[in-house]
C-alpha cells in the first residue's frame, strides 16, 4: 500500500527521474522483482490473494512508467515543432540610394523629357579627348585650369590622364555620330586638389550637348531655365554671368537663387542669395571642326555641372567629404527616397 501511494504520487520532472523510478520498481533488482521472490515463500492459501495484489501492483507500476515515458517523448517532439509563426520576423535591412544617385536620376529624368539621351565614356582619357579636341591649346595655361592627374605624361599629345570633365564624352559622341546630338553625360571626374569640405580629388558631373541647325544661345538659356524650375521648383531664379571656357564661345556661368535661404542670406550662398551651379556656352566652331562637324551648318550649346553641388543645394549638405565616406548615419537619411 505504501508503494502504491508512492507510485500514484510519483511525478518526475525529467526523464532521468523516471529512469530512477523504473530501476527502483521494475528493474532486475527492483522492488517488484523482490516481491515476486518473496511470493515464492508464502503459503499456498495466501498465494491467491497475494498473487492478485502483486499482479495489480506490477501492472500499476508498468502502466505508470509507460504513461510517463510517452508524455516525455511527446514533450520532446512538441518542443521541436514549437515554432511560433505569430512572432514578428527579423527585420530585413533595406539599403538606401546614395544622394548622388538620387540627383543623377532626377537630372536624367528631366532631360529625358526634353529628348536628351544618356551617353557615357571612359574615365581614363587621352589628351585629345580631354583637352586638344576641346580647343585647349598646347602648353596653354588653360590646361592648368583643371589640375590633372596624369597617368602617362609624354609630350602633351600622347598624355594619358584621368578625365577632368565629361566633355571628353561629348568629343567621342561628335566624332562617332552625325548631328543632331542631344545628350547628357553623367560620370565621375578627377582633379588634383587637396581634399576639404569644399573640394575633392574626384567628383561627379553631368554635362550636356545639343547640336543641330540653328541652335542659339536663347535655346541654351531656355533649356537650363526649364531644368532649374523642374529641379528646384517653380520660381527659382537664374542669372547668367559671362565666363571663359576654351571649348565654348561665348561662355557663361549660371547661378540660381539660393534654394535654402531663398535669398535671405545663408553661408551656402555666402550671404549673396545666389549660387553658381554650372558652366555653359555655345560650342566653339573649332571644337565642331575638330570632331568632323561642319561649323557653317551646325551650331550647338553645351553645359556642365557638378552633381555634388546640385545635391548640396537640394539636401543642405555642407561637406563634400560626406559623399564618399560611406557613413551610414549620413546615407540612411535618404532612406525614404528609394
Ligand atoms: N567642362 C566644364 C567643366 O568641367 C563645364 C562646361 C561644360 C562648361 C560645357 C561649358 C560647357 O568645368
Amino acid at each position: 500500500d505504501q508503494y502504491t501511494a508512492e507510485i500514484n504520487a510519483f511525478s518526475p520532472a525529467n526523464a532521468d527521474e523516471l529512469e530512477t523510478f523504473r530501476i527502483k520498481f521494475l528493474g532486475t533488482k527492483g522492488i517488484i522483482k523482490d516481491l515476486f521472490e518473496q511470493f515464492k515463500t508464502v503459503s499456498s492459501e495466501e498465494k491467491r490473494t497475494f498473487g492478485k495484489v502483486l499482479n495489480q501492483f506490477k501492472q500499476l507500476a508498468e502502466a505508470k512508467h509507460q504513461d510517463l515515458q510517452e508524455s516525455f517523448k511527446s514533450e520532446v517532439e512538441n518542443s521541436k515543432s514549437e515554432i511560433d509563426l505569430t512572432l514578428p520576423g527579423d527585420n530585413f535591412q533595406v539599403g538606401s540610394r546614395h544622394p548622388l544617385s538620387l540627383v543623377r536620376n532626377e537630372i536624367i529624368d528631366i532631360f529625358k523629357r526634353l529628348g536628351f539621351t544618356v551617353a557615357e565614356g571612359p574615365e581614363i582619357e587621352d589628351d585629345w579627348h580631354n583637352f586638344s579636341a576641346l580647343n585647349f591649346p598646347e602648353e596653354h595655361p588653360a590646361r592648368d585650369m583643371q589640375d590633372t592627374f596624369f597617368i602617362k605624361k609624354n609630350n602633351g599629345k600622347d598624355d594619358i590622364a584621368l578625365r577632368t570633365h565629361t566633355s571628353s564624352v561629348q568629343v567621342r559622341m561628335m566624332e562617332n555620330g552625325k548631328p543632331p546630338f542631344r545628350a547628357i553625360m553623367p560620370g565621375r571626374v578627377y582633379r588634383n586638389e587637396a581634399i576639404s569640405a569644399r573640394a575633392h580629388c574626384f567628383f561627379h558631373q553631368v554635362e550636356g550637348l545639343y547640336i543641330d541647325e540653328n541652335v542659339s544661345f536663347a535655346d541654351l538659356k531656355q533649356t537650363l531655365y526649364h531644368f532649374v524650375q523642374e529641379l528646384y521648383g517653380e520660381g527659382t531664379k537664374v542669372r547668367f554671368r559671362p565666363s571663359y571656357f576654351p571649348f565654348t564661345e561665348p561662355s557663361a556661368e549660371m547661378d540660381v537663387s539660393c534654394t535654402i535661404c531663398k535669398g535671405s542670406g545663408c553661408n551656402m550662398c555666402k550671404y549673396s542669395g545666389w549660387v553658381e551651379i554650372l558652366g555653359c556656352g555655345m560650342v566653339d566652331p573649332n571644337v565642331l571642326e575638330n570632331c568632323g562637324i561642319d561649323s557653317k551648318v551646325y551650331t550647338g550649346f553645351a553645359f556642365g555641372m557638378g552633381m555634388e553641388r546640385i545635391a548640396n543645394l537640394k539636401y543642405v549638405i555642407r561637406d563634400l567629404r560626406l559623399f564618399s565616406e560611406n557613413d551610414e548615419r549620413f546615407l540612411k537619411q535618404f532612406q525614404t527616397e528609394i
